[in-house]
């Protein structure tokens, strides 16, 4: 499995399982399937509810543990050290796990509020309970202010990015930085058909033999950005992972390039409420 390096050494695996949307036994399902088909990195977080079921699907799996890169992040109700640190005690404990590769916080707040947190996710990497800290949803004034305080640079910023939404100026930013760009909702999520009618993307998987969702994913694999798709489908997490067999042109990576339109599907980091006001 192709990696990148991350600014604190550790290796992370490009390509990835998402499991938002992932209830229940599905979620247990698509993880340990995916695991068995050589997925090595599973991305999940306290607010999809099934932590527990997948840290069940790693136990069943019979992959050892260290050769899995897992991922869960803090809720944004968690507003202070103490709460974040209680909410990553109580994420391992679901995923019967004593530690994760990489803890993201979620959602920013207020600059204060994201110092405080970051100060949880710092003690949690000095205890080996995070192998890796990152942030999550950060434009680039954001990531800015918390570098002004922290004492740990983030390794990574996970962010939504698709053929529709580039975010070519904050993966610039990031990069200056070396912190690394994560790609959600790589298909723009319950917009994926959209995705799957683009001609330009039709036209390039059809010049490959592939399917539109795999040129997607190999165009951020060859970007250097990592990439969580989702699905719950063992047929589509299989066709996901199909990606390492073949190699963009840059006339191709040029006319995705273009298919830029600045819209965003998920909540714009700025106006995000959920878990910071009780409505
Ligand atoms: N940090 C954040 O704030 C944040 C926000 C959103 C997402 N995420 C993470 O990023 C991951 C990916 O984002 P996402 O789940 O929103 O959306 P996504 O991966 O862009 O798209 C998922 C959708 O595409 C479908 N799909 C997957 N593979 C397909 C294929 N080969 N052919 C046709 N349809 C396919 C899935 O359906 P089926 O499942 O039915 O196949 C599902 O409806 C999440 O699961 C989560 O881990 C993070």
């Amino acid at each position: 499995m192709e990696t990148i390096k991350l600014n604190n050494g550790n290796e992370m695996p490009i390509l990835g399982l998402g499991t938002f949307r992932a209830q229940g036994e599905q979620s247990y399902e698509a993880v340990k399937h995916a695991l068995g088909i050589g997925y090595r990195h599973i991305d999940t977080a306290v607010i999809y509810a099934n932590e527990e079921e997948v840290g069940r699907a790693i136990a069943d799996s019979g992959v050892p543990r260290d050769e899995i890169f897992l991922t869960t992040k803090t809720w944004n109700t968690a507003h202070t050290k103490e709460a974040a640190s209680q909410m990553l005690k109580e994420s391992l404990s679901r995923l019967g796990t004593d530690y994760v590769d990489l803890l993201l916080v979620h959602w920013p707040g207020s600059y204060e509020r994201n110092a405080a947190v970051w100060t949880a996710l710092e003690e949690a990497a000095d205890a080996g309970t995070a192998k890796s800290i990152g942030i999550s949803n950060f434009s680039i004034h954001y990531v800015d202010a918390l570098l002004a305080s922290a004492r740990i640079k983030p390794v990574i910023n996970q962010v939504e990015c698709h053929v529709e939404l580039q975010n070519t100026r904050l993966h610039e930013h990031l990069s200056g930085l070396g912190i690394a760009l994560e790609a959600y909702a790589p298909f723009m999520s319950q917009h994926i058909s959209d995705l799957l009618a683009n001609e330009t993307l039709k036209e390039i998987a059809s010049a490959h033999g592939k399917a539109v969702p795999q040129i997607v994913v190999r165009w951020m694999i060859q970007r250097g950005i990592v990439v969580i798709p989702k699905s719950v489908k063992p047929e589509r997490i299989e066709e996901n992972f199909a990606v390492f067999d073949f190699e963009l042109s840059d006339e191709q990576m040029l006319s995705i390039r273009k298919l830029n339109r600045a819209r965003r599907i998920f909540p714009e980091p700025d106006n995000v409420d959920f878990g910071f006001v009780q409505f």
